[in-house]
């Protein structure tokens, strides 16, 4: 998120443009290809059964990337949301707007093949492979409407660090828990195979419970794996938990500032696992 952006000429008021999905080339398609092809290997008994349902429903392995006219048709039919393009990251205010109309912005690039295992600013692939596919569930769908509105809310309070802890530790980097055991609904690491298998299967990170206010309290890395993932039992949970509460007195509390430290333990917190920490200790993805 970001709000010193300034908008390129060819891009219109609402930071949306034309996709252009008839000028991407064969390799980009190809990309796309290869993409889903290695996560589709990870992904069944890892990712969560709505996120597996909405890949199906949409039909985002059909081949090449999708065009967004055509999915947001498919899409809005089940929930009312449709997919618009946008250049890459637009300022916050756009962003949530866009969410509070049930609009979800969605890059237009593609990674090159150099970096297919990792890019720091989101393309079509993590936007629409991660995220589309959650928002053909009807609970999930209003959650991230809710959310938008939170966040023309979180503008006026300078709390807009909290507000985007919520989104990452769920949206992004949500765990679910199932009859099967854990699975993954969030949007970054559904789109990366080897969060997939880290954030499930590695003994580093910690894996804890949902609590709102705890969660809005701590910092998260933005270049690396999770420290702490945090685990809801429905989306219902987290719908109801989120719309149910009053955020001002929250923001008032935090003030725009994070108490907690990616990796920290509290005595209140409900621990799924206790992570080792080992992988960030040793450097992460840096690690020599
Ligand atoms: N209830 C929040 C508020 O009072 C709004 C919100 C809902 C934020 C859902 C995020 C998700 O601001
Ligand atoms: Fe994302």
């Amino acid at each position: 998120m970001n709000n010193y952006l300034e908008k390129p000429p060819h891009v219109r008021d609402d930071w949306t443009i034309d996709q252009g999905w008839s000028n991407y080339t064969a390799e980009e398609h190809g990309t796309w290809d290869i993409l889903y092809a290695r996560l589709l290997e990870v992904l069944p008994n890892r990712a969560a059964p709505e996120f597996l349902e909405g890949l199906k429903a949409l039909d985002l392995g059909r081949g090449g990337i999708p065009e967004f006219e055509k999915m947001s048709d498919e899409l809005e039919v089940l929930t009312g949301w449709r997919v618009v393009a946008v250049p890459g990251l637009v300022p916050d205010e756009v962003f949530f707007e866009h969410l509070a109309n049930r609009r979800f912005p969605a890059g237009n690039f593609i990674r090159k093949r150099d970096q297919l295992d990792y890019i720091q600013e989101p393309d079509v692939f993590h936007d629409v492979f991660g995220h589309v596919p959650m928002l053909t569930n009807p609970v999930f769908a209003d959650y991230m409407e809710a959310y938008g509105k939170g966040g023309l809310r979180s503008l006026e309070h300078a709390s807009l660090k909290n507000l985007a802890s919520l989104y990452w530790y769920t949206v992004e980097f949500g765990l679910i828990r199932t009859d099967e055991g854990l699975r993954i609904y969030g949007a970054g690491i559904v789109s990366s195979t080897s969060e997939s298998k880290f954030s499930l299967e590695d003994a580093s990170p910690n894996r804890i419970g949902f609590d709102l206010e705890r969660l809005m309290r701590t910092d998260y890395r933005i270049d690396d794996f999770q420290q702490t993932y945090f685990v809801i039992d429905s989306y219902d949970q987290l719908f109801r938990a989120t719309v149910d509460t009053d955020f001002a007195p929250l923001y008032a509390k935090m003030n725009g500032k994070f108490d907690l430290k990616p990796a920290d333990s509290l005595e209140g917190d409900e621990v799924i696992s206790k992570g080792t920490q080992a992988y960030a200790n040793h450097g992460g993805r840096f690690a020599a």
